[in-house]
């Protein structure tokens, strides 16, 4: 399934569940995580596929270290390739598209993969995991309860590469939102 597919049939799966486990007007809360096991999906899957630090925060060793074999001199920039993490083949079910999937088993359960690791890990992982996971979670799922988004017709769709420095961004691009329940 490609972003664009999910985007016309995943996300009508989405707006279902929140509507039905939260009605219109209760907002979210971290304790609904276990409620909403598609929408905790694919809010993991939007972190695995927006990629957004592509190669973790560059650090440099301070000592000669060896690992794994390899000699590494002190002063050597050491970076973290997280892309090839969050796409391994053989980790991931649907590793090179969108698929909420990705993080529920057969009987429709949320279970998190050991290669899920956007906050990169050992002890310079993200000082800020905590706090950006639960802001994605509330942020993305009122959101979505309040909000029916789509994508303004015969508009091309931008390059999903985005534009890739330490962080990886979207191309500025227009969507509609309508509020849901009205015609705006
Ligand atoms: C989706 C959002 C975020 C992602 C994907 C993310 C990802 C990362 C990654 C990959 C690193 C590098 C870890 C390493 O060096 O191995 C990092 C470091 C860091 N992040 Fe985040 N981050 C996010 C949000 C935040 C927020 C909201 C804060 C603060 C409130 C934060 C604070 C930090 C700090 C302070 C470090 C440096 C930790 C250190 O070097 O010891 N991050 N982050």
């Amino acid at each position: 399934m490609s972003l664009i597919d999910w985007l016309t049939k995943g996300l009508e799966r989405f707006y279902e569940e929140i509507v039905r486990v939260l009605g219109y007007d209760r907002l979210p809360s971290m304790d609904d995580c276990d409620k909403l096991p598609y929408t905790y999906a694919t809010v993991h899957e939007i972190q695995r596929y927006g990629n957004i630090v592509p190669f973790g925060v560059f650090h440099e060793t301070t000592q000669h270290t060896k690992l794994r074999g390899y000699d590494i001199p002190k002063g050597t920039m050491v970076f973290t390739n997280l892309t090839a993490i969050l796409t391994d083949k053989e980790h991931w079910k649907y590793p090179d598209t969108f698929n909420p999937d990705n993080f529920l088993d057969d009987n429709g359960h949320f279970f998190k993969p050991e290669s899920f690791l956007p906050f990169s890990l050992g002890p310079r992982v993200c000082l800020g995991e905590t706090l950006a996971k639960t802001e994605l979670f509330l942020f993305v799922t009122s959101l979505l309860q309040r909000i029916r988004f789509s994508w303004p017709p015969d508009v091309k769709w931008p390059d999903m590469n985005g534009i890739v420095s330490v962080v990886r961004s979207p191309e500025p691009f227009n969507i509609i939102c309508h509020s849901r329940g009205s015609t705006e």
